[in-house]
């Protein structure tokens, strides 16, 4: 979704400028033209060259540069943005910016465009703390800027605090989010399920699966790229946070099925890529299970968890998710007319390549009218854009019938 958009990276002068340089390579190679200003501080910290050969186009430095082809760059960039970016951030700009100040070429150019700017700020916990950073925070945000949260950790003082520049996926989410805010889910809520559920055997052990949460992440965050507001239920994954994505953690099928109750409240659509427990214990003892006192011998009686998608009722579209290892498609659309869905993915998990743990996956499409789109491996990425495609054709508007005058 990058591809020929213009991003315009602002680097001003704080030592994570480095990390600035990774940013500009993976916008890039996520196939953006990448055009970054940098401030006078910015480049004491990193040479304008490094960011030249990252993105293979001029680095903007001075407002003054009398060869520059039109003599007023900040213009052309203001005008030429899909998005500015500034990553990261002092104390300073974002004073200038919330005063209205046009110094340099970086400043201009946010005064110029209407292009929405994101904001990473990285500084010293006392600069960020201070009220007047955070006056000038909240002036900004009224103002529609969006700010990614600087991180907890090491800073360059040598203190741990708050102030570090997020981290690099955080900030390609949020560009990704804030260029999709656009899109064909925008004005929608889904809510999708990720990862295996736990279900405790005892206060060390659980019943589980092999899902990583890769398939139901990927579902958000493509629906998160068309602009949909995303609610993610996830079960326990070691995967990172989804930028612009509400993310509820649980454990078991039963936490499961409670908040995906509270959160299809208002939702066009509720998606279930989670791998769900079909049984649990029937109890969980409150200490470790010992070996000996289980007489070398273990019988672990289980009852059936709720079925989330067969209980949870609502006038959304549902969909799921089928892992079969054999007779993939007929099992599916049981699953389908069982649990009353408008589109299950039938998930062929026998190969390597696909279903659980891996990037890719192979997987089907089945539609209202059992209407089958086989897919070739793809990765879950690609997956989750072919079947978002389906879902924002499913939620459009129907056009009102002709012939009706009011
Ligand atoms: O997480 P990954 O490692 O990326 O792996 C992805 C995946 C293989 C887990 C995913 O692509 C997938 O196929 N998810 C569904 C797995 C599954 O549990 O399928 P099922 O056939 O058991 O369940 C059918 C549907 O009912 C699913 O949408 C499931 O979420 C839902 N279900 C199941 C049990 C239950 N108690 N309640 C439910 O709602």
């Amino acid at each position: 979704m990058l591809t020929n958009k213009t991003i315009v990276l602002g680097v001003t002068g704080s030592v994570a400028c480095y990390k600035a340089a990774d940013l500009a390579c993976k916008l890039t190679q996520a196939g953006a033209k990448v055009d970054v200003v940098m401030t006078d501080s910015a480049a004491k910290f990193i040479n304008p060259l490094t960011f030249r050969s990252l993105t293979g186009r001029t680095v903007f430095t001075d407002m003054w540069d009398t060869l520059s082809a039109s003599g007023v760059d900040h213009i052309a960039l203001a005008e030429a943005a899909d998005v500015v970016v500034i990553a990261p951030a002092t104390a300073n700009v974002i004073a200038e910016l919330a005063a209205g100040i046009a110094g340099d070429s970086l400043t201009c150019t946010v005064l110029a465009t209407l292009a929405p700017v994101i904001i990473a700020p990285a500084m010293h916990t006392g600069m960020w703390r201070n009220s007047i950073t955070q006056e000038n925070v909240a002036k900004l945000k009224n103002r529609n800027f969006t700010f990614i949260e600087p991180g907890y950790g090491y800073l360059a003082s040598g203190c741990i605090g708050e102030g570090r520049l997020a981290d690099i996926y955080t900030i390609m989410g949020t560009v990704r989010q804030v260029l999709g805010r656009t899109g064909n889910l925008a004005g929608k809520k889904i809510v999708v399920t990720a990862g295996g559920t736990r279900e405790p055997i005892d206060p060390v052990r659980f019943l589980g699966n092999r899902s990583s949460g890769k398939m139901g992440h990927a579902v958000a965050e493509a629906a998160r790229d068309r602009g949909a507001k995303v609610v993610l239920i996830t079960g326990p994954t070691v995967l990172p946070d989804l930028a612009g994505v509400d993310i509820v953690r649980v454990q078991t099928a039963v936490q499961m099925k409670q908040a995906v109750a509270k959160a299809v409240a208002g939702s066009d659509a509720l998606i279930m890529a989670a791998a769900v427990a079909d049984f649990q214990p029937q109890t969980t003892s409150a200490q470790k299970i010992k070996k000996a006192a289980a007489g070398g011998k273990m019988t672990l009686p289980l009852v059936a968890t709720p079925d989330i998608l067969t209980e949870t009722k609502g006038r959304f579209l549902k969909v799921g998710f089928a892992a079969e290892t054999e007779d993939i498609l007929e099992n599916a659309k049981e699953k389908m007319r069982n649990k009353q869905l408008d589109l299950i993915v039938a998930n062929d998990v026998t190969a390597p390549d696909s279903g659980f743990e891996v990037d890719t996956n192979r997987v089907s499409i089945i539609g209202p009218d059992s209407r089958t789109e086989d897919l070739p491996l793809m990765t879950k990425k690609e997956v989750a854009d072919r079947l978002m495609d389906r879902i924002a054709v499913m939620l459009k508007p129907k056009p009102a019938p002709k012939g009706h005058t009011h």
